[in-house]
């Protein structure tokens, strides 16, 4: 039986990568979907092939959170699930990091992370029937990366903010939990690889096969793979699970 089915679900970030494949999962379990992306042409185009509702979203922007969260409930009928997905990388030494980039990935990963899970969260509460949050943090968010410093920040701060949301929230039976994917094959990580390269002298694709054959398991994860994480978070069984945060790695960051 379908787990999400008459369930409505907003998607940042979701027009590739982890984010398509959360909305593509979510749909396979019936629940109606908006995916927001930076790109109107590139988030409709998604939109189209998986057969979902689309909206131009910045979360970087408070207007733009809000015409988002008022476009999904206009569309969809209401919001039950808001998964905060939309998140940037980049990578220096300490001593080099740009105060530009800093303010990027604030912006994205925490501000955007927070004031979209505000907004969301003010509509579960005027529905009235509860709701589920699910914020995309790393296994950087868990530990130190010698040229990740400000990224593995952000995705800390992710985990900090899902456990006082998740606090603040579970009276009005809105749960808020975050997954900690370690290196998934998506076009992040293609860029990741690219900055790699760059820092260390390395040839395209040599930091990935590094990376990926370090894994536990073997590999890098799947987008589809951290998917199934997102779809239980939002069903029945997690009912009883608020302000965590879950590992998708491979036995990664354990290891
Ligand atoms: N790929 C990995 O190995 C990995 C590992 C751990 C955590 N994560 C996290 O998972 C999430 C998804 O990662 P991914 O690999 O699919 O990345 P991706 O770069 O492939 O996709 C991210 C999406 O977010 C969108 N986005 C960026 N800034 C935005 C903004 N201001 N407003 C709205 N949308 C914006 C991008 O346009 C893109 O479509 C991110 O939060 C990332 O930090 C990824």
């Amino acid at each position: 039986m379908a787990q999400l089915s008459g369930k409505t679900a907003l998607i940042t970030g979701g027009a590739r990568g982890i984010g398509a494949a959360i909305a593509r999962a979510y749909l396979r379990e019936g629940a109606t979907v908006m995916v927001a992306d930076l790109s109107e042409i590139a988030v409709q185009k998604a939109a189209a092939d998986m057969g979902a509702f689309a909206v131009q979203m910045d979360v970087t922007r408070q207007d733009s959170i809000d015409a988002a969260i008022a476009h999904a409930v206009a569309q969809m009928g209401g919001l039950d699930i808001l998964v905060n997905n939309a998140g940037v990388y980049d990578l220096d030494p300490i001593v080099d990091i740009p105060r530009d980039s800093y303010d990027r990935l604030f912006a994205v990963n925490v501000a955007g992370t927070l004031f979209t899970l505000q907004a969301a969260a003010r509509q579960m509460l005027a529905q009235g029937r509860g709701g589920r949050i699910i914020n995309l943090s790393s296994q950087a968010g868990r530990r130190g990366e010698p040229l990740g410093a400000v990224y593995c920040a952000t995705k800390a701060a992710v985990i900090s903010l899902t456990q006082s949301a998740g606090l603040d929230l579970i009276r009005h039976g809105i749960s808020v939990n975050a997954i900690a994917p370690g290196v998934i094959d998506s076009d992040m990580w293609d860029h990741v690889d690219a900055l790699f390269a760059k820092a260390e002298g390395l040839p395209i694709g040599e930091k990935k096969a590094r990376v990926g054959a370090a894994v536990p398991f073997g590999r890098f994860g799947t987008p589809d793979e951290v998917a199934g994480m997102a779809v239980f978070l939002a069903s029945d069984a997690a009912a009883y699970i608020t302000a965590q945060t879950y590992g998708v790695d491979g036995g990664n960051w354990m290891a």
